[in-house]
């Protein structure tokens, strides 16, 4: 079946690691016409206009699925992000992380295998935030019954559907009673639908402690926007760093996945950033389309090479480049 696909390259590492990826994902002879559309800070940069031109967003909702690199958003200064907007905009409302040990990537832990699950469109991130006199400012936390009892729902269906036995809820509503509050009350009445899932909460501050002592012990993950953002490195950082850690952003209608990391500027057109991130993303995205068999031929290639450990990339400890590694994934998948 011919699949058609929105290929948003993105800011920094983003166009690199994205051409790696989509020749690997070409390997794997899942017949994908990509449709290369622009959005982040490059292209107001180079236009002088929108980071998120209308053109991109009419390409996703054509195609329904995008393959997203990471765009910049400015510190204190600049536009809003472009993120949050397409989150918002395609109202992708499911964030899905999973983070799992991988063979041969060293990392303090050996038997991580866990799922994020954050919403995606509220919370702290709608950007409504002003001055309200010089020197105090109000920044406003938006929890809303809807959009958490499908967050709620969302995270239980995928437990269910994964065989997974237990889903956490994080929060902080011994401080916001109220929004926090509003979250967990929603959980606890999705979780009684699902009785044969175990359900626990943890306030977000132990929570982070306890997933750096003992990260086994969890399963899903469920949270809102923030908690869900620094939770989800936080975990990168529990299986060897953002380099390996893919993700989703799921909606009624569209799916954008892309990797958890960000631009790197610090690395960014050395050819030296490591494609899995967004390569295991596009492997979601291959399951999502029904490309089953392709999505597990890309899982052992991958897990070959990271075996192997000959041809990775700095983060890991190799030499690799962003595009050697490719070339290694894709003679394992030529073997397979
Ligand atoms: P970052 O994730 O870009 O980088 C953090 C560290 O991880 C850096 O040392 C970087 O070199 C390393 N790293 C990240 N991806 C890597 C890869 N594939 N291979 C090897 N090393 C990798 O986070 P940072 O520096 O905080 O953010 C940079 C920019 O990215 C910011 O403008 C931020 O807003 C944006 N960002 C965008 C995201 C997205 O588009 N989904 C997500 C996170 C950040």
């Amino acid at each position: 079946m011919q699949h058609t696909v929105a290929l948003i390259p993105g800011d920094g590492i983003g166009p690199e690691a994205a051409e790696q990826a989509v020749r690997i994902l070409n390997a794997t002879g899942v017949s994908i016409e990509w449709e290369t559309v622009e959005a982040g800070h490059g292209v107001s940069l180079k236009y002088g206009g929108d980071p998120l031109p209308e053109s991109t967003l009419a390409a996703i909702r054509r195609h329904r699925v995008a393959l997203k690199g990471p765009l910049t958003t400015e510190v204190v200064v600049g536009r809003p992000s472009v993120n949050v907007a397409l989150r918002k905009g395609l109202d992708l409302y499911a964030c899905v992380r999973p983070i799992k040990t991988l063979p041969g990537v060293a990392s303090r832990y050996t038997d991580v295998d866990m799922v994020v699950i954050r919403e995606n469109t509220e919370d702290l991130y709608c950007g409504i935030e002003h001055l309200v006199i010089p020197g105090v400012v109000e920044t406003l936390k938006l929890i809303t019954e809807k959009a958490s009892l499908r967050i709620a729902q969302y995270a239980f269906d995928l437990a269910r559907r994964e065989r997974r036995n237990k889903v956490t809820a994080i929060h902080k509503a011994n401080i916001m009673k109220l929004s926090d509050g509003l979250f967990l009350e929603c959980c606890r009445r999705v979780a009684r639908e699902y009785p044969e899932i175990a359900y626990a909460e943890l306030i977000v501050d132990n929570a982070c402690m306890q997933l750096v002592r003992d990260p086994s012990r969890f399963d899903v993950l469920l949270m809102a926007n923030l908690y869900g953002d620094i939770i989800s490195d936080l975990g990168a950082g529990l299986v060897g760093g953002l380099g390996v850690v893919p993700g989703a952003n799921i909606g009624e209608e569209y799916a954008v996945f892309e990797a958890v990391h960000g631009s790197a500027p610090d690395i960014a057109g050395k050819g030296i950033a490591n494609p899995l991130a967004i390569t295991m993303s596009g492997g979601m995205m291959l399951k999502h389309l029904g490309e089953e068999k392709a999505a597990q031929a890309l899982d052992e290639a991958i897990q070959a090479v990271l075996k192997q450990g000959r041809t990775v990339t700095r983060d890991l400890g190799g030499t690799a480049t962003t595009r050697e590694m490719a070339d290694a994934i894709m003679d394992h998948l030529a073997g397979i």
